[in-house]
């Protein structure tokens, strides 16, 4: 379908990232569009590919060894969560050195980093040593990749590789945690939990919701070209397919039983609909916290894009 090459060679990815190229880069949460953070042109491209504005803030990602020092202002909650939850899905929101390019952070005074789990991930970022950026690697506004193909039909040859690291184990983005002064506050629900993050630092962690500080978080993101309908059963859901049966509209339902395996994959089968060509989703909303937060934040975002 596409040009694009998708390669499983973590010396090529890196060799084209060192030369100023945008790789498709496996995590365990979803693909990023990574390129070295300190180059601005790659950086960019990445902004371009993604038809994403300037003013929204990358995140730099780093291999274990990195010193984090280096790119950020760690404070005690910060050094915390980074000992428990690195590498993995989560996302620190600090101070930034002086050392952090503005066309990373939108010229902000915070920098948002995450040292990822995936091996291919942390085996380019350690090759390459060095921070890199890497936003999801889907067009502005639509929904995230979990596989390499998505990457690939999405972007075509407007990336100069994708590196294959097979499906993601998460499916959704990691969490992100503010760790400025002396509050912490998380800006994106994801794998890690409040219960866990609570439990490291000790104090109580202010919500999500109000006015996110995270430009880019968007009522309507995620977004699939179906129209996404949200129900708070499945038995809603299913009277209402039933009725669309009736009107011969060709529909998709999601729904997992299991919330990690809802999370792993939501996007896919997001995706999936649009593929057959389905106008419709009817999508069942989990109940609960912890990572039932995190899926209905991405469904409810998906069906305000309609
Ligand atoms: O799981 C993930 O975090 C994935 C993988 C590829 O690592 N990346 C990802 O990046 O989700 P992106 O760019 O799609 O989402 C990053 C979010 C954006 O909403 C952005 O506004 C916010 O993080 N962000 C980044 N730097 C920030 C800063 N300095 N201040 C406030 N928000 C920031
Ligand atoms: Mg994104």
């Amino acid at each position: 379908m596409t040009s694009t090459v998708i390669t499983s060679d973590v010396h090529r990815a890196a060799d084209i990232l060192r030369k100023a190229g945008v790789v498709g880069m496996p995590t365990e949460t979803v693909y990023g569009l990574a390129a070295i953070a300190e180059f601005e042109e790659a950086v960019a491209r990445v902004f371009d590919i993604k038809g994403r504005p300037r003013n929204h803030p990358l995140i730099i990602h780093l291999s274990p060894t990195a010193d984090l020092n280096h790119w950020g202002d760690f404070n005690q909650h910060a050094t915390q969560l980074a000992k428990r939850f690195w590498p993995g899905p989560l996302t620190l929101l600090v101070p930034r050195t002086s050392r952090v390019p503005d066309w990373v952070t939108g010229g902000r005074d915070t920098v948002a980093i995450r040292v990822p789990s995936h091996p291919i991930a942390i085996a380019l970022l350690t090759e390459v040593d060095t921070a890199v950026v890497a936003p999801s690697a889907n067009l502005f506004g639509k929904v995230s990749p979990t596989r390499a193909e998505h990457v690939a039909n999405d972007l075509g040859d407007a990336v100069d590789i994708v590196l294959d690291g097979g499906p993601c184990s998460v499916g959704v983005e990691s969490t992100i945690v503010e760790c400025v002064g002396d509050s912490v506050n998380i800006l994106r629900p994801g794998a890690i939990l409040r219960s866990e993050i609570e439990e490291v630092v000790g104090v109580d962690v202010g919500g999500t919701d109000g006015e996110s500080r995270a430009p880019g978080m968007l009522v309507s993101h995620y977004a699939p070209n179906a129209s996404v309908r949200l129900f708070s059963s499945i038995s809603d859901a299913l009277q209402e397919a039933e009725k669309l049966t009736e009107q011969h509209i060709a529909f998709t339902v999601i729904w997992h039983d299991d919330i990690r395996e809802y999370a792993e994959h939501m996007y896919a089968d997001l995706r999936h609909a649009d593929e057959l060509g389905h106008s419709v989703v009817l999508a069942v909303l989990p109940h609960g916290d912890g990572m039932a937060e995190a899926v209905r934040d991405r469904l409810q975002k998906a069906a305000a894009g309609h």
